[in-house]
């Protein structure tokens, strides 16, 4: 169960509700307290922004929202900053708390209280289902549209990972459908973004699609478009494949599609051509498409969770992520790539990791995967004292035996500029470390030229 933060008890009230779904769109605000609706732009002006846009000083890497959602878990951020387009700020704590869907989070709701507020300002609200009411959920279960990773961001030394990584190139320079078949959290949707970004077509849509999240009754319609009275309520509208034309859809949990659709499905790809539910017209078919798959395929295709035409039609190319079991060598690079990520986020200082603390990552299995050694370093991390250097085997213990207390992380008072040079200087230093301050290894890992990590390491005075 998570315990609300003290300072919502203590108050008994909160300032703001902000909601919004992956793409970090803002689907509803509500301001109830005056002061901040004299910074804050109108409520209306608000609703279908970006936050980003919205918020300056806010990114997908601070933003307590985007973590909570990527974290898959409620984070409690005290005395955050925000400052808006006027250039004013204010700073708030906030409560974010990821919104799931059918085991799939679609978006996230954030409460806060603005500190230096008077309480006289304060309207009291009663926080009843018709805030939610106002909120469109379809709109929360849509599709993400655009791919941010490329290979560069994909870490990994192990060979079969250094193997994966160079079929990337092999599996964007074609057309031919693409599996990727690894465990939760080993980085399916990453590798699927990196062959969109290194095609032809990254300029176009990325669509991804989780098959499991979508009522089967409204996934025909999704996939292909609708057409206006085809059936009660029928709307014209797009599919998926229509919005993802000349770019890449990504079906994610394919295993998890209806068999009716996947023969439908099967059709379409042969005949590279389709039409919307209840239309008439014949679309072409211009998509490259990448599917997902978390359970082996000899294992969903004998319980009969996918067609086996379907499968070979889709598995053209293959690509297996090994889970972190199985790739030990891996463990340390991602630990050192998220405790410099969150010592230049929150502020920390952690520069060493205790003997204990390292060969307890090593002999942990990490079921959850990368994901899990994310969650991990964050919630270590994120209780934290500023002045401390070593991570130890005690701040992790709790976590990885499975244990989820509510999160406590206190965001610094540094310009973005600084954090972002902070979180460099964090990588760099780590990796050299690594490396025993070789150059020409460490530029190998990070995957930059040589010269540029070492200009870098001697303007951060690593060197
Ligand atoms: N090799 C990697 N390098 C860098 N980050 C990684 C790597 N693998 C996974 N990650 C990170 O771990 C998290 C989980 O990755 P991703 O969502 O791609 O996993 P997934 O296999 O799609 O998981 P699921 O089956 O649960 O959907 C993401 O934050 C991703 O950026
Ligand atoms: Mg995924």
């Amino acid at each position: 169960m998570y315990l609300m933060p003290k300072i919502f008890s203590d108050k008994g009230y909160i300032d703001g509700i902000t909601v919004i779904d992956t793409e970090g769109e803002i689907l509803f605000t509500a301001k109830l307290n005056k002061k901040l609706n004299e910074v804050r732009d109108n409520d209306k002006e608000v609703v279908g922004r970006k936050l980003f846009d919205i918020y300056k000083n806010l990114n997908h890497e601070n933003s307590t929202m985007f973590k909570a959602m990527e974290l898959g878990s409620p984070l409690y951020v005290e005395n955050q900053t925000l400052e808006f387009g006027s250039g004013q700020e204010t700073e708030i704590t906030s409560l974010s708390i990821p919104i799931k869907s059918k085991d799939r989070i679609v978006g996230c709701i954030d409460l806060s209280v603005s500190e230096g507020v008077s309480e006289e300002c304060v309207e009291v609200i009663k926080l009843d289902s018709k805030i939610f009411e106002e909120i469109d959920i379809e709109k929360l279960s849509k599709s993400k549209t655009s791919a941010k990773y490329c290979i560069e961001h994909i870490i990994g030394v192990d060979s079969t990972m250094l193997e994966a990584k160079k079929y990337i190139k092999v599996a964007a320079q074609c057309d031919l459908a693409v599996m990727i078949y690894g465990e939760t959290g080993t980085g399916k949707e990453l590798f699927a973004q990196a062959i969109h970004n290194a095609s032809k077509r990254k300029d176009r849509p990325f669509i991804a699609q989780n098959c499991a999240a979508i009522p089967e009754g409204l996934m025909e319609g999704m996939l292909f478009g609708t057409v206006k009275g085809s059936f009660t309520g029928a709307v014209d509208s797009p599919g998926l494949l229509e919005m993802a034309e000349g770019g890449t859809i990504f079906f994610d949990e394919i295993n998890s599609m209806p068999l009716t659709l996947q023969a439908k499905l099967l059709r379409v790809i042969q005949d590279r051509e389709y039409r919307a539910v209840g239309g008439s017209e014949m679309k072409k078919l211009d998509v490259k498409i990448i599917s997902a798959i978390n359970k082996k395929p000899s294992k969903a295709l004998a319980d009969g969770n996918i067609r086996s035409d379907l499968y070979y039609r889709l598995s053209q190319l293959n690509i297996e992520i090994p889970p972190l079991k199985d790739r030990k060598e891996d463990i340390p690079l991602f630990i050192n790539y998220y405790v410099a990520k969150y010592n230049g986020i929150f502020g920390k200082n952690i520069k060493y990791i205790s003997r204990k603390f390292y060969e307890k990552t090593i002999e942990h299995d990490w079921p959850g995967n990368v994901r899990e050694i994310e969650n991990t370093v964050v919630q270590a991390m994120s209780s934290m004292d500023s002045s401390r250097e070593i991570l130890e085997l005690e701040d992790i213990e709790k976590r990885i035996s499975g244990d989820n207390d509510p999160v406590n992380i206190s965001i610094i008072d540094k310009s973005l500029r600084e954090i972002i040079e902070e979180y460099e200087k964090g990588i760099i230093q780590n990796i050299m470390e690594m490396c025993d301050y070789n150059i020409s290894k460490a530029a190998k890992v990070m995957q930059i030229p040589r010269q540029t990590l070492q200009r870098k390491a001697k303007n951060f005075e690593i060197i």
